[in-house]
């Protein structure tokens, strides 16, 4: 249960600062967090929070900044110095929030673990959400010529997953959705799929992968995880990898400050737009989180800790 409290300030350790919250970041892996089922075991009493934008106390700068996985639902965040980044004057708070955790996720999604090529099709599920829907918009130019397949529960969430770029939106139940996923692609089988969802979307969107295909698996907002046969991978040559950001805050000068620059001025240029769903109260966290995993919102959710 998630409830609002006065607790001291936090003490800066080893190469931290303070940030004086403006908003706080609702992140998927919040919800699992809360019921102690994400990757990392929680421990009580936990603050949530994994990103927070704000004022740098000891430099007065705007910034947005990961607190390495808790402490962000707060007035007054403690984050390693290495993992803030200044606010460019023509991003607002809450789009640089949105494009920290999720932007970077569906960077390296595409990037580094996708290793999306010219030409190729990519899918990306839950295309409507804070990541997918960030995902749609930077796999367009590095596809170039190749589709964008977006996938997602509601007529509303695909239309503005074809807005934000995608040549198709379908949706994403499980029923056919390897044939689904063909059709969209013009009938040929797809390059990279980015699934956070599990269960039978996985096993569905592995079955409509190309030969060198690559399925990146980076969550279970489906509550199923999936198990693969080494066998049927070897003889379709697929490949699953997986992603876990926490692995990109161990090598910041290398995964982060480059990607961070380039989303920031991807935001700046007019090339991305962070697609920002919904603002709660600080008060009303747990009613954000209920949201996020009922399926109700799209884009990134916000904490305003001054509200
Ligand atoms: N591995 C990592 O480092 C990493 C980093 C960031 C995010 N993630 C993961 O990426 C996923 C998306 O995270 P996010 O913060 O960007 O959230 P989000 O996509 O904004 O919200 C979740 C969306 O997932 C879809 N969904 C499908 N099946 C669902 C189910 N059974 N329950 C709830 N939602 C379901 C819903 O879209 P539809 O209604 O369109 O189906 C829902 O709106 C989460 O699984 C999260 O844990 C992982």
């Amino acid at each position: 249960m998630l409830r609002l409290v006065d607790l001291a300030e936090p003490q800066c350790g080893p190469g931290e600062v303070l940030v004086d919250v403006t908003f706080a970041g609702v992140n998927f892996a919040d919800t699992h967090q809360r019921r102690n089922e994400y990757l990392a075991a929680s421990e009580l009493p936990l603050v949530p929070g994994a990103e927070v934008a704000g004022v740098r106390r000891d430099t007065g700068e705007r910034v947005v900044a990961l607190t390495g996985g808790k402490g962000g639902y707060a007035e007054v965040a403690a984050v390693p110095a290495d993992h803030a980044f200044a606010i460019p004057d023509d991003v607002d708070d809450g789009a640089a929030l949105a494009l920290l955790l999720q932007g970077l996720t569906a960077w390296h999604l595409l990037r580094t673990s996708g290793r999306v090529a010219a030409g190729e099709s990519v899918v990306v599920h839950a295309a409507a959400g804070g990541t997918g829907s960030l995902a749609v918009q930077l796999a367009a130019p590095l596809t170039a010529a190749g589709r964008v397949i977006a996938t997602a529960s509601t007529p509303e969430k695909r239309a503005l997953a074809r807005e934000l770029g995608a040549h198709a939106a379908i949706d994403s139940t499980p029923e056919d959705l390897t044939e689904r996923l063909v059709a969209a692609n013009e009938g040929l089988p797809v390059d990279v799929v980015l699934d956070a969802i599990g269960g039978e979307i996985f096993d569905a969107s592995l079955e409509a992968l190309a030969p060198f295909g690559r399925l990146v698996t980076y969550g279970v907002s489906g509550g199923k995880t999936n198990t693969v046969n080494t066998r049927k991978l070897m003889r379709a040559s697929r490949t699953v990898t997986g992603f876990w950001f926490r692995h990109c805050l161990d090598r910041p000068a290398e995964l982060l400050d480059g990607p961070v620059a380039d989303l920031l001025e991807r935001t700046g240029r007019g090339e991305l737009r962070a697609v920002v769903g919904a603002t709660y109260p600080l008060a009303d966290a747990a009613q954000a989180q209920i949201d996020l995993t009922e399926r109700r919102t799209t884009g990134k959710l916000l904490l305003d800790v001054r509200a």
